[in-house]
């Protein structure tokens, strides 16, 4: 499918028709099957785009980096302590700056709005790269990876998203599977779940799209016959470390491990997650949780994580390709 984004913000899914959404994901696919092949064209020469962190980030700065890179244009990055902006200078005023140097903006942060209000003054595309509500370059790499592993079309594919329901990641693929026709199911306790507005949101794609979407506490029937089941950190970048203990014993009925993938029944279901996740304890907030509360993985065990289940390295790896169509459609030089 073909469409016109040529100038185009991606500040989140709602903002993108289905054509649009198909357009990207099948530009993605060219630009990984030429990056294979060798034959990659540049389309972003002498492009500069600036690259704003409030937030860490391992996948989404290295894949901007290098999709940028390898399509001949150049990145600043900006990380959490390192410019102006909402400390000295408003956003509308960093918006403006930066807007005459470059000719694209990332941005990743806290408030949605404060994306928006990059977006309205930039005059030049801007990128959401992660907000609190919402993280549309993830989703787009999301279904991205569920149709290439997939024999059927997107409208069959089936998928369980578990753990906390409104977080930005859960918020987006459920829009993203709505928009595009998709068996969406989410399974989580209802003190997590997502903000009925955005529910409506999704019923309404659904009723153009024709996704199908299950909003439930009871793990066993959301994730029956599911093709991928879904999963994420339980306490997000930017919320209180306390959060832990409360979420921990909400959450861990909704933990993806080898009871639960083997619950759908569907000996080819496989595992996805943004990452970075807490499946062993081989890190500091891993060895801290598990010496607190006896657990060795968080929302994935270590079993699945490192089964030939988990996709969740392929996903990461097409983080790189799918921001690269955005890049490009946005950007891009014909
Ligand atoms: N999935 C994701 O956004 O990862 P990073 O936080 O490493 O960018
Ligand atoms: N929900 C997670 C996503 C990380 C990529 C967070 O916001 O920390």
């Amino acid at each position: 499918m073909t469409a016109n984004l040529h100038g185009r913000h991606y500040l989140r899914e709602l903002d993108f028709t289905t054509a649009e959404i198909h357009h990207l994901l099948d530009l993605a696919a060219d630009l990984k099957a030429a990056s294979a092949a060798g034959t990659e064209r540049r389309r972003l020469t002498g492009r500069r785009l600036a690259l704003i962190f409030e937030k860490n980030s391992t996948r989404t700065r290295c894949a901007f980096e290098v999709a940028a890179a390898d399509q001949g244009a150049t990145t600043t990055y900006l990380g959490p302590d390192s410019s102006h902006i909402g400390h000295k200078e408003s956003v509308a005023d960093t918006a403006r700056v930066l807007g005459r140097m470059y000719d694209g903006i990332e941005y990743r942060g806290f408030a949605q709005d404060t994306v928006t209000e990059l977006a309205a003054h930039a005059g030049v595309p801007v990128y959401n790269g992660l907000t609190d509500e919402c993280h549309p370059t993830q989703s787009l790499c999301d279904v991205f990876t569920m149709r290439e592993h997939s024999r059927k079309p997107l409208e069959q594919i089936s998928f369980c998203y578990l753990g906390d329901a409104r977080n930005n990641t859960a918020n987006s693929l459920m829009v993203m599977g709505s928009l595009l026709g998709m068996d969406v199911r989410i399974a989580a306790p209802r003190e997590l779940w997502p903000d009925p507005l955005l529910v409506s949101e999704c019923l309404l794609l659904g009723q153009d799209s024709g996704a199908r979407f299950t909003l439930t506490d009871q793990v066993e029937d959301a994730v029956r016959g599911a093709d991928y089941l879904y999963t994420d950190v339980w306490v997000s970048m930017g919320e209180d470390h306390d959060r832990w203990k409360e979420r921990i014993d909400l959450l861990l009925p909704y933990q993806i491990n080898a009871e639960i993938m083997a619950a759908t029944g569907n000996p080819d279901t496989a595992l996805l997650h943004c990452l970075p996740a807490l499946h062993d304890r081989r890190t500091d907030l891993g060895a801290e949780l598990a010496a607190e509360h006896g657990l060795e993985g968080l929302e994935v065990t270590d079993e699945v994580f490192e089964s030939p289940a988990s996709l969740v390295f392929t996903q990461a790896q097409n983080r790189m390709h799918t921001i690269k169509a955005i890049l490009v459609a946005t950007l891009g030089r014909d």
